[in-house]
């Protein structure tokens, strides 16, 4: 997803600009360009490819002088990437300049408007219809033609804007589309992210839709679309700087895999006490609790793939209904929502446009929204009823691994509240439960300590044109995560499936020597896997299992085994996920893929 820079202050903007746009890689981009007013006009350099070549092409920002400047990394969404179609656009004048991320969804509408009045296009952005829409508008007051458009444009939308002929003030504004502030030693910064402004500030206050941002090198103030003087109060970040970084490791996905064990405590551990849950950000009294008839979780990717564990977790544990639903499907099914229905949308980025749609239709029909979400303030945390945050810190890597362990935990917290409230689990239940769950950082620490055996074990399938990933109940809402780990990333074709589903149908794509990863952690089900591993292994699969320790028997029908520890039932995708992030992740490395930002893909999904 496109990322934005601005400043404006005593120092020289491009080089702010840059760094700060590097830190915004992680959000995918095909280009980027940034914009800088000299003292006489607005220069601009921009191009198709990585920020290395804008680095180049401006002597790391020197070519660039000025101490007034915006910048953006684009993720095509109008238009191929390409120089014309990077951002900023200016106007024909080049008198005012603009960088945006999101989407103008009227864009056509108004483009054909601004050609009839003759206005011309260079680009086949939406962004440009921007620029010119402003240049219409614009008499003399910036704010004014700023809210104009704003009564004009559809869709999604944060901005940084300037005018040459303000050229000590800076401009932002938002709508459905993230955006921040901070003040920073002797001027202002904006950007789409906390990881571009905290080289220079803490204290960083996030734009709510339809809010503006007047800045001078030294003042910073709020409008609302009517122009409206705003007040607003700063949020702190507590986040390390480093923790924004790779920090030692090869690359983000090791390293926030390796951050899982703190990930998981700091989720849990400030809701547990005294040997119960206390979740106050649920805002729910017992009886609110003991009224939900169901729960409707909605997401999309490996956040959805928490909430398919977390149903078998609900239904299990607190005989509680759950329906799991795709945000993308979700939205325009026209879904019933009856009285006693909770909704949980669930996401990392808080910012994902499908699921935001989704939370937005419950609210609608009345539905009580709880978010779980892990980026503080995000769009998705701010519109939810409640919402309760995981505390796994930055995600960089564009495939999840620590967020979604996070999501898991918060979801078997929740559970756990539930079936308590309900009394479908009594004291003793809860403490061996917490037991477990207090256990599981050091068993996930274990697990990744193990990764030399999985490197192995997956530079043996570098070459392979398919993979399966088998399971039953909990163990086939792993094999969904390990799946579209496994090919995410490293561009293996790879299925997941309900075991008992293979007859029916994909049997007849397995051959001699596809790897078949089955995962068996439910005792239930234990001899009902061993049969479907048969199956597999006697038309020439090789298996590879993920079983629990003690469970000798899947050597009978497993080529390969990875033994996880003991557990709650309900908790075993925790730790069996674990060997299942190394492998898709070594399988990656092996084949030299961009393992952190793999192609096509963006780690927040701003546009459905
Ligand atoms: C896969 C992955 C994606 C996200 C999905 C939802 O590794 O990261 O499938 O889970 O795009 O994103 P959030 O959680 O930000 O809503």
């Amino acid at each position: 997803m496109c990322g934005i820079v601005g400043y404006i202050g005593n120092r020289q903007a491009a080089p702010i600009l840059l760094e700060g746009l590097s830190k915004l890689e992680y959000r995918g981009y095909d280009s980027a360009g940034i914009a800088v007013y000299n003292g006489e006009r607005i220069d601009m350099v921009k191009s198709k490819g990585r920020l290395k070549v804008l680095s180049e092409l401006t002597h790391d920002g020197e070519k660039l002088p000025g101490t007034v400047g915006i910048g953006h990394t684009r993720w095509a969404t109008h238009g191929s990437p390409s120089d014309k179609n990077a951002h900023p656009h200016f106007n024909k004048e080049g008198s005012i300049v603009v960088v945006h991320n999101g989407i103008i969804e009227n864009y056509l509408k108004l483009k054909k408007k601004l050609q009839k009045k003759g206005y011309e296009f260079v680009s086949d952005t939406d962004t440009e219809v921007i620029a010119h829409l402003l240049d219409y508008y614009y008499t003399g007051n910036p704010l004014q033609a700023i809210t104009k458009i704003m009564h004009r444009m559809e869709g999604s939308y944060a901005l940084g804007i300037i005018f040459k002929a303000h050229p000590d003030q800076l401009f932002a504004v938002r709508k459905d589309s993230p955006l921040i502030v901070g003040h920073t030693d002797g001027g202002n910064i904006i950007a789409s992210d906390v990881p571009a402004v905290l080289k220079h500030t803490r204290e960083v206050y996030f734009i709510e839709n339809e809010e503006i941002v007047q800045m001078t090198e030294n003042t910073m103030e709020f409008f609302n679309v009517d122009e409206e003087p705003i007040e607003k109060e700063s949020v702190r970040i507590e986040w390390d700087v480093n923790a924004a970084e790779k920090g030692g490791y090869e690359h983000f996905m090791l390293k926030e895999m390796y951050e899982q064990p703190k990930a998981i405590t700091d989720t849990f551990s400030p809701r547990v006490k005294d040997g119960r849950i206390v979740i106050d950000e649920l805002n729910m009294s017992d009886e609110e609790i003991k009224a939900v008839k169901k729960i409707m979780i909605v997401a999309c990717g490996s956040a959805y793939h928490t909430g398919v564990t977390s149903k078998y977790v609900f239904e299990g544990l607190a005989r509680i209904p759950v329906e799991v639903d795709l945000a993308s499907e979700f939205r325009y099914r026209n879904p019933i929502l009856e009285e006693g229905t909770m909704v949980i949308v669930i996401s990392q980025s808080g910012e994902t446009a499908d699921t935001l749609a989704a939370l937005r239709e419950s609210k609608k029909q009345g539905a009580r929204v709880l978010g779980i979400v892990n980026v503080v303030g995000s769009s998705i945390a701010r519109e939810a009823d409640n919402v309760m945050y995981t505390w796994a810190g930055p995600e960089i890597a564009v495939a999840t691994t620590k967020a979604y362990s996070a999501h898991l935990i918060a979801l078997y917290l929740l559970a756990m509240k539930f079936a308590y409230t309900k009394g479908c689990i009594d004291d003793s239940d809860l403490a061996d439960m917490l037991e477990d769950l207090k256990a599981l950082p050091a068993q996930v620490e274990m697990l990744l300590n193990n990764k030399e055996r999985i490197q192995k074990f997956a530079n043996r399938y570098l070459a392979a044109k398919d993979i399966f990933f088998i399971g039953r109940g909990i163990d086939y809402a792993i094999s969904l995560e390990g799946s579209l780990k496994l090919k995410e990333v490293s561009y293996i074709h790879s299925e997941a499936y309900a075991a008992g589903e293979l007859k029916h149908g994909t049997i007849s794509l397995v051959e001699e020597g596809t790897l078949v990863v089955s995962v068996l952690t439910q005792k239930d089900l234990f001899k009902k896997m061993i049969s479907n591993m048969v199956e597999v292994q006697t038309r020439g699969a090789f298996v590879m299992a993920v079983t629990m320790e003690g469970n000798t028997e899947a050597e009978r029908a497993a080529d390969y085994v990875i033994y996880i520890p003991e557990t709650n039932k309900y908790f075993t995708n925790s730790l069996a996920i674990i060997p299942l992030q190394l492998l898709g992740y070594y399988v990656a490395v092996g084949r030299g893929c961009d393992v952190d930002k793999p192609r096509n893909l963006a780690k927040s999904v701003t546009v459905e």
